[in-house]
């Protein structure tokens, strides 16, 4: 045995939703994104005082997968994924159900912000990416125990990508990102000319 062993990892998954007819369905999908948008005053008015600049349907239609057949379908696709990484993270589903309970729209357009925050009452979270145009923000995570850091001093510049403090995920259309709930992550200002769309969600497990 080696004389020194990592031990409580944070597990981040990432992947393209599917290898065949992917652009078709994310056209669909981000059609609908904007007809949603276009339609939901109220969501819109939320986010003119929450989410400045960009809009997201978090507070008017937390469950979209139940309303739309498209949105249904990604929830299908991205239901494969969370089963891969379920196992990879070892949870004891036995007669217990990991289910979506909440899926929203983000539209970011340039300089549009989403603060640092994680997803409170939930299992796994992420994110599906719907139209990332050149230069659009990274997801950035942050690591879980910084708060508990007390008196390290700080990494070297060429420290090992598993001792950083923070991590960037490039957004990429047509790929879902998965991470446990209370993982905290922010995207910075948008600095792309058109929209960043993604589609964000929860799990939890019944
Ligand atoms: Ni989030």
């Amino acid at each position: 045995m080696t004389a020194i062993r990592a031990w409580f990892p944070t597990y981040i998954y990432y992947k393209k939703l599917q290898t065949t007819q992917l652009a078709a369905f994310n056209r669909e999908l981000l059609k609908e994104c904007y007809q949603v948008r276009d339609y939901d005053v109220e969501g819109q008015k939320w986010s003119r005082k929450n989410y400045p600049g960009g809009y997201t349907s978090y507070q008017s239609i937390p469950n979209i997968q139940r309303m739309s057949s498209t949105f249904g379908e990604l929830q299908a696709r991205i239901n494969r994924h969370v089963k891969a990484y379920a196992r990879h993270l070892q949870y004891d589903l036995t007669g217990r159900e990991l289910a979506m309970t909440d899926c929203w729209i983000n539209i970011m357009p340039r300089s549009a912000v989403h603060g640092l925050h994680l997803h409170p009452l939930s299992t796994i979270s992420g994110t599906y990416y719907a139209a990332t145009p050149k230069g659009c923000s990274t997801l950035r995570f942050e690591d879980p125990r910084l708060s508990k850091f007390m008196a390290a001093p700080p990494r070297i510049a060429e420290a090992r990508d598993e001792n950083k403090s923070h991590v960037h995920y490039k957004a990429e259309a047509g790929h879902v990102v998965l991470f446990e709930s209370w993982l905290r992550h922010e995207v910075a200002s948008n600095q792309s000319k058109t929209d960043r769309v993604s589609i964000s969600f929860n799990y939890n497990w019944f």
